[in-house]
């Protein structure tokens, strides 16, 4: 049966989920978020979320909101089910919540060289609005990030 024909279900994140969603980023960035950073996230009541897959936990989202401003702080999907419309659908889900949670804009960083997430985010009509230098640690030396934005009203 196709991926996309099965219901895909969005849970907030609990903290019977951390170990799998930290295995999950592990399994997808070589400088992964550490377990410490999910349960952080967690605790100081981010929106953080999972997507299930017939009850398979695929990919996880984590947005910080502060009055009318939210920040994409991490998201994934499993390598196996990437280039589905997974990526897409949980970037959809982590916008309406920030847009019901009353934030009008969304911004993330990410690395130049992760051309799928940024090809994600301008999918999405998020624009470019600036660079942190150094910003990422990388394989040799650092690596810049590029900002974006997105208005969510
Ligand atoms: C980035 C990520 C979440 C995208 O999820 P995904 O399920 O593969 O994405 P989708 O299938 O929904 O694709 C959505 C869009 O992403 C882009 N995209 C997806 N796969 C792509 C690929 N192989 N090459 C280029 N662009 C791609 C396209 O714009 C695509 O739209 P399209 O299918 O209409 O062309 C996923 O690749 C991932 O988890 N990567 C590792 C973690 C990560 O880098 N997170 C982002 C940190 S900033």
């Amino acid at each position: 049966m196709n991926a996309l024909n099965i219901p895909l279900e969005f849970f907030p994140m609990n903290a019977g989920d951390v170990d799998s969603v930290a295995a999950l980023e592990s399994s997808l960035q070589v400088f992964p978020w550490s377990r410490g950073n999910f349960e952080d996230s967690l605790k100081a009541g981010y929106g953080v979320w999972v997507a299930r897959l017939g009850g398979e936990l695929i990919g996880f989202s984590v947005v910080m909101s502060v009055i009318d401003e939210a920040h994409l702080l991490a998201i994934g999907i499993a390598k196996r089910y990437q280039g589905q419309g997974f990526g897409a659908r949980m970037l959809r889900h982590a916008m309406e919540c920030a847009r019901l949670g009353g934030a009008g804009r969304l911004f993330l960083e990410v690395r130049p060289s992760n051309e799928r997430a940024v090809a994600l985010y301008r999918h999405f009509g998020f624009r470019e609005i600036g660079r942190r230098r150094d910003y990422y640690p990388a394989i040799v030396g650092r690596e810049d990030a590029l900002v974006f934005d997105k208005e969510l009203r």
